[in-house]
């Protein structure tokens, strides 16, 4: 039986945001595809199905463990789909143009120089062709955010208090990822977000969520130098998630063409 590849029902982060990137890109068999932040190929897999043997999807990721990981799940399946080692911010000029750019949780990762990584980025697609990237834009998990931030101001956590402030400024928002697309000159930009709640019960259960651990629980514990102090503060924000929940991401996607006469 010939395997078919749908976006995994049974994956509570990436799968959201992929299903909201495959509603903003227009794709046609035989399309070209570069993928970045490619991962375990959602939605890389999907992608290359979509546009069968007579298109072609490049995949990168800047960890070659995700790239052997990919490449195992694909076997001899879909030959158009070619994974390999890359960094999204830095590709190198010998690569091909392509009809379509997508990333999957990807934005928030072109980080130092968003704007210079995109722009760089642009440059690869062909004219008419269209970019989709998704991200958890600014405002995302806030009321967590706005809990820790009270904590830390009623214990008088002044460095801890900054180092947070800074990671929240820091994270792209959705109006920024507008203007910027808009600034390269693209067309039919359009940047929409929605809200996906992302459940969690108290204690072990969030300080060990497989969504926000090594990930943006991580980045609280960060903003301590002390780390047991640390763990001692998240040990008492997760007795009550009543506080902070519901706890809502904001799903955000960006899209945008390169004129056609460019
Ligand atoms: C949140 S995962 C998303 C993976 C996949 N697209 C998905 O939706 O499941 C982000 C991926 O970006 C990769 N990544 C981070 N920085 C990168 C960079 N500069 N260039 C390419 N890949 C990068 C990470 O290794 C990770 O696999």
């Amino acid at each position: 039986m010939t395997p078919s590849w749908p976006l995994p029902e049974n994956d509570p982060w990436s799968t959201p945001f992929a299903k909201l990137l495959m509603h903003k890109l227009q794709l046609q068999p035989g399309d070209s595809v570069l993928d970045i932040a490619a991962g375990g190929g959602i939605p890389a897999f999907h992608l290359a199905e979509q546009v069968g043997p007579q298109g072609s999807v490049l995949a990168i990721d800047i960890h070659q463990s995700q790239v052997l990981r990919s490449r195992s799940i694909q076997g001899q399946h879909l030959p158009w789909l070619q994974f390999e080692v890359g960094d999204m911010r830095f590709l190198p000029p010998t690569l091909p143009s392509f009809n379509r750019i997508t990333g999957n949780l990807s934005f928030m990762f072109f980080r130092p120089n968003r704007f210079e990584a995109l722009s760089n980025l642009v440059r690869f697609l062909k004219p008419g062709g269209q970019i989709v990237l998704t991200f958890p834009s600014l405002g995302t998990f806030d009321s967590l955010w706005n809990l820790v931030d009270e904590e830390m101001k009623q214990r008088n956590l002044v460095k801890e208090r900054k180092a947070l402030a800074e990671y929240i400024e820091e994270r792209p928002s959705a109006n920024q990822a507008k203007q910027w697309l808009e600034e390269l000159g693209l067309e039919q930009v359009e940047v929409t977000e929605w809200p996906l709640e992302i459940f969690t019960r108290s204690g072990r259960d969030f300080l060990e969520h497989p969504l926000l651990r090594g990930g943006f629980l991580d980045d609280i514990y960060e903003c301590f130098e002390d780390q047991n102090l640390a763990n001692e503060f998240m040990e008492e924000l997760s007795q009550d998630t009543d506080r902070f929940t519901p706890l809502l991401a904001q799903r955000c996607a960006m899209s945008g063409f390169v004129p056609a006469s460019k």
